[in-house]
């Protein structure tokens, strides 16, 4: 094994320079004794709606939790479908999947990532209820089109924003575009909790009343199950340390586009293709996912230099085995199928030093001249 010069991602780092408030959060929730929901929690909720411009935060136990939820609350089920794209974490379409009703897959822009809005139209049916783009690396998929045609034909739309919190669409942050939409706190993202977490924002109020009770058995009032629920709960602990870190948000993620303005500079020239911010966007790159035909190479070479990278995702979902019966064959959505063989994600996170990315960008660029 080489010795890891950079890694993909590092916590402890990021953890050391807010240790004191993290502790202090931590001690706190450990002299309330309450230890799931609350009022860490609930502060957690305001806060974080407030910072996406919702008027409701639900905090879940999971992104594939909020997925779930918000699915159910607008009442998609079994005999349904709802519109998504493969290339993505396979959770977007699992969650569907969860509900009983059908995933309709559409390809992405390849420029972007994120759903192509041309491509849905042909995709909806008379049983089509929601669409749901996903915010790929951090990058908002392109809404007005989307909503137009949800709204044209009464769909309601629901944002997979897992990897994109603080990103925003044309100056609108999302959380507060669609009708509902769905955050992972997942240790490595933007907002990472130290354990697992997920939320659903929304400013419809009927659709938070639903998530909130589906999350914790449906109910109503103690004891009294109205709808068949769940136990989706946030554990006191994430609701502390993600207030702590929410407070730092902005600040890491400006850290983060200026790295990334940074490996744009060194890698200009290199032959790789580098992530393309589009004009609608305010990227908060969850992800630096670059372009190339040598892939897999590039990256075998790279891990022997002791740099860490990343694929997301090397197959799209519709030609994962476990999604085989969705019926999809091979070229089918060609644009996810060709980017799931090139892309590659760089070394990226808020405290990463500027010796760490030249370090990287050096080496590839290396890599791309001896070619
Ligand atoms: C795009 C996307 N959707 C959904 C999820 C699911 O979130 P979680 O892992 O918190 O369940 C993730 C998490 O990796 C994701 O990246």
């Amino acid at each position: 094994m080489t010795n890891i010069k950079v890694p993909s991602l590092d916590l402890k780092t990021q953890y050391k320079s807010i240790k004191p408030e993290i502790d202090a959060a931590i001690a706190r929730v450990l002299d309330s004794c309450q230890f799931v929901l609350g009022s860490e929690v609930a502060g957690f909720e305001q806060e974080f709606a407030a910072y996406c411009g919702a008027a409701e935060c639900i905090a879940l136990n999971s992104g594939t939790s909020a997925l779930h939820l918000a699915l159910l609350a607008v009442g998609v089920g079994p005999g349904d479908e709802v519109i998504t794209v493969p290339f993505t974490f396979v959770a977007s379409v699992a969650a569907v999947v969860y509900t009983g009703a059908r995933p309709v897959l559409v390809d992405i822009d390849p420029r972007s990532f994120t759903m192509d809005p041309a491509a849905i139209e042909a995709a909806i049916t008379p049983r089509t209820k929601a669409i749901l783009p996903v915010h790929l690396y951090g990058q908002p998929a392109d809404m007005d089109p989307i909503m137009k045609v949800a709204r044209r034909h009464g769909l309601v739309v629901i944002e997979d924003a897992a990897q994109a919190h603080g990103a925003k669409y044309k100056g609108r942050a999302v959380g507060s575009i669609g009708d509902m939409a769905c955050f992972s706190f997942y240790p490595g993202k933007n907002l990472g909790a130290y354990g697992e977490g997920g939320a659903v924002t929304t400013s419809n109020a009927e659709y938070a009343r639903t998530v909130r009770m589906l999350r914790d058995w449906g109910q109503d009032r103690k004891y009294h199950h109205v709808l068949r629920g769940f136990n989706y709960r946030m554990e006191a602990f994430q609701g502390a340390i993600l207030r702590v870190k929410l407070r730092h948000l902005e600040r890491w993620t400006e850290a983060r586009r200026a790295i990334v303005g940074k490996y744009n500079q060194l890698l200009a020239g290199s032959g790789v293709e580098r992530p393309t911010e589009m004009p609608w966007a305010r990227h908060v790159y969850q992800l630096y996912t670059l372009r190339t035909d040598h892939r897999d190479t590039m990256q075998e070479a790279l891990q022997k230099q002791g740099i860490q990278t990343g694929i997301h995702y090397g197959v799209p979902v519709h030609l994962q085995p476990a999604y085989a019966n969705l019926g999809y064959r091979r070229l089918a959505l060609p644009q996810s199928e060709k980017a799931a063989a090139e892309v590659l994600s760089l070394p990226l996170y808020p405290e990463m030093t500027n010796d760490q990315v030249e370090t990287v960008s050096q080496a590839l660029t290396g890599l791309t001249a001896a070619r």
